[in-house]
């Protein structure tokens, strides 16, 4: 049986490609995608959300759009990565399918409330915002969903400040919500996602493929990996986001450390970074709810990717 997952995300390159690889891999079930404003400002995200779907034929998939801005802090966007569309550097068709009328966050929790128990696995891969205000709205929520498995976070060195990354830091009261909660929560952070590089060997793995589809992910790749030259020093792109739903297709593509994962909110020069605590002897999962990515199996991924992208024609 497939695992029914929501993916809440601000397209965005990266949150483009997990679309279509959750679209496109049989072990998972898109049940829906919820819209968050990060990269670029919600309407920005919800629309480039809309034809990634319309890109990949998934007209029944339902579309939410739910918070434009952090709860606490003022809104950032990541132009300098994503541009000023938040998709720069492609052309893609125009969605047919209308936005879904409920606030996502109201929608999240209508859902997973309605499903069965720890059916729904949640894949957040933008500012944890959403999450938040339906775990605060509906309790109830932690205990009926399966997992939580997020692109966000570091442990080492981060993106959006020394030691933070941006999903986090955006929305760091958010994050310290989601990530305070019981449910069982993997945090796919930059140590992780910084080995998904998509060099131009896997681009041309995806050319090869030769569809339509495979052409807008050259072109998102293209404007992405020339991002990353001009504003990080990175030859080739992390495509971050794709490797939480690689995740939660088969958690062997990667190695992970339970440990305790904490926010920081108030420090000066810290705040938004996730602090794990990996001293002593890894906890077992009864007594610690949160665990890291740590090493990815880059073939493997890639090799998930790359099917999924052909599975979609
Ligand atoms: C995260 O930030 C965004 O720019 C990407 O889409 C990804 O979710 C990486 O820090
Ligand atoms: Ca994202």
């Amino acid at each position: 049986m497939p695992k029914d997952i929501i993916i809440d995300c601000d397209p965005g390159h990266d949150d483009a490609v997990a679309l279509l690889l959750a679209l496109g891999n049989p072990e998972v079930n898109l049940i829906g995608v919820t819209t968050v404003g990060g990269n670029q400002s919600l309407g920005k995200v919800t629309y480039n959300a809309r034809a990634v779907l319309e890109a990949a034929g998934a007209r029944d998939v339902p579309v939410h759009a739910g918070c434009a801005r952090p709860l606490v802090r003022e809104g950032e966007v990541a132009a300098a990565i994503h541009g000023e569309s938040g998709l720069d550097g492609v052309d893609l068709p125009r969605p047919v399918r209308p936005l879904g009328e409920a606030h996502a966050v109201t929608w999240l929790i209508d859902t997973i409330m309605a499903r069965e128990p720890k059916s729904v696995t949640l894949v957040p891969t933008g500012p944890l915002t959403n999450i938040a205000l339906a775990v605060r709205l509906e309790p109830r929520i932690v205990e009926r969903v399966r997992e939580v498995v997020l692109m966000g976070g570091a442990v080492r060195t981060g993106n959006w400040s020394p030691v933070a990354e941006f999903n986090v830091k955006t929305d760091p009261e958010a994050a310290h919500i989601v990530f305070h909660e019981a449910w069982p929560l993997t945090m796919v952070g930059l140590d992780l996602t910084h080995q998904a590089l998509c060099t131009p060997e896997v681009q041309a793995r995806i050319a090869a493929l030769g569809t339509d589809l495979a052409g807008h992910v050259c072109n998102m790749m293209d404007f992405f990996r020339a991002a990353y030259r001009a504003d990080r020093v990175f030859a080739d792109p992390p495509v971050h986001d794709p490797c939480a739903v690689a995740y939660v297709i088969d958690p062997g593509v990667m190695t992970t450390r339970r440990c305790p994962i904490d926010v920081e909110l108030t420090g000066t020069c810290t705040a938004g970074m996730t602090v794990a605590d990996l001293r002593g002897v890894e906890p077992e999962a009864d007594a610690c709810a949160t665990q890291v990515a740590v090493r990815l199996d880059v073939e493997a991924f890639w090799d998930m990717v790359v099917a999924a992208i052909a599975a979609l024609g």
